[in-house]
């Protein structure tokens, strides 16, 4: 696989918009992002948590992505979503990654900076190419991508600070930060994400030379405060809740109407993640810059 991914998000930033990175974690999720990816010309991230990293099998996704990378002329990139160790981060690296993400933010400032620093040296070492994502400040939610009953409290404190980002950055090396300013994981029933859009834009000023800066929880976000995100700034938009939501729906339709044979109930699903991809591509205004 294309091991220089840093040059996606360098020409993201320079053409103003963001890449989409669709969590999957089923090769039929994969295939239908690609097809979509495909048509509509825009560069994708293909994002595994753990969990979904686990689940597909490491090289497995390596290998799907690499298909994919032929079938369509794209190149494939292939993130690992929310790493929380060394370890994790060195079987992603082994298995053929070309994107990693290191997550830190819950561990005290200090202990964050020194694992995310490590992280990007062994990613270095296997490709000077390789992007790597830290994390600073807490994202609002349990860190679950699914629909949460609870209210979900948005703390001052956890959102990410300007001047820590620039120290944070310059000390670790990151190419890539994902940012706390009120957005969260999850879709809550309760609480509605408000983007702190003034925090964003001094992060952007600060840091605009130095990475690029990421929005987790892209799903329940509006549309209107999305395109905002991405005029000002925000060069990644992870979505996974909305994905899932997307296939699963479809899924227990096809299997509540009857349908036995799985090519018959899995297209439903596939379809259903076709169009919540490309509604997201169009928002992220990724589509033909390839
Ligand atoms: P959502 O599930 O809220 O879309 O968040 C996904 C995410 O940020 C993955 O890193």
């Amino acid at each position: 696989m294309n091991l220089n991914t840093k040059q996606f998000f360098k020409k993201a930033e320079d053409g103003g918009y963001a890449i989409p990175q669709l969590n999957v974690s089923s090769a039929d999720q994969m295939k239908a992002v690609a097809k979509v990816a495909l048509e509509l010309k825009s560069p994708f991230i293909f994002g595994t948590s753990e969990g979904e990293g686990k689940f597909l099998g490491l090289r497995q996704a390596i290998a799907l992505a690499e298909v994919y990378e032929k079938e369509t002329g794209i190149a494939s990139i292939l993130n690992a979503d929310h790493t929380k160790s060394l370890e994790k981060v060195r079987e992603y690296l082994d298995a053929g990654y070309n994107s990693i993400h290191i997550d830190g933010s819950l561990l005290p400032y200090e202990e964050n900076l020194e694992i995310t620093k490590k992280a990007v040296d062994m990613a270095r070492k296997v490709n000077e190419n390789i992007s790597v994502e830290g994390e600073l400040g807490q994202i609002g939610g349990p860190g679950s991508s699914k629909i949460l009953t609870e209210a979900v409290e948005i703390k001052e404190e956890n959102l990410t600070s300007p001047k820590q980002a620039l120290e944070f950055v310059e000390a670790t090396g990151i190419d890539r930060l994902g940012v706390s300013i009120g957005n969260m994981h999850g879709i809550s029933n309760i609480t509605k994400p408000k983007l702190d859009f003034e925090r964003l834009s001094e992060l952007h000023e600060i840091l605009k030379e130095k990475c690029v800066l990421v929005l987790h929880g892209g799903s329940g976000i509006p549309d209107d405060d999305i395109k905002k995100a991405v005029e000002l700034g925000i060069r990644k938009i992870n979505i996974n809740t909305e994905l899932r939501l997307a296939f699963a729906g479809a899924l227990k339709k096809a299997l509540e109407a009857g349908e036995t044979t799985p090519y018959k109930f899995i297209a439903p699903a596939q379809d259903a993640t076709q169009k919540t991809t490309q509604e997201k591509i169009e928002i992220c205004g990724s589509k033909n810059k390839i």
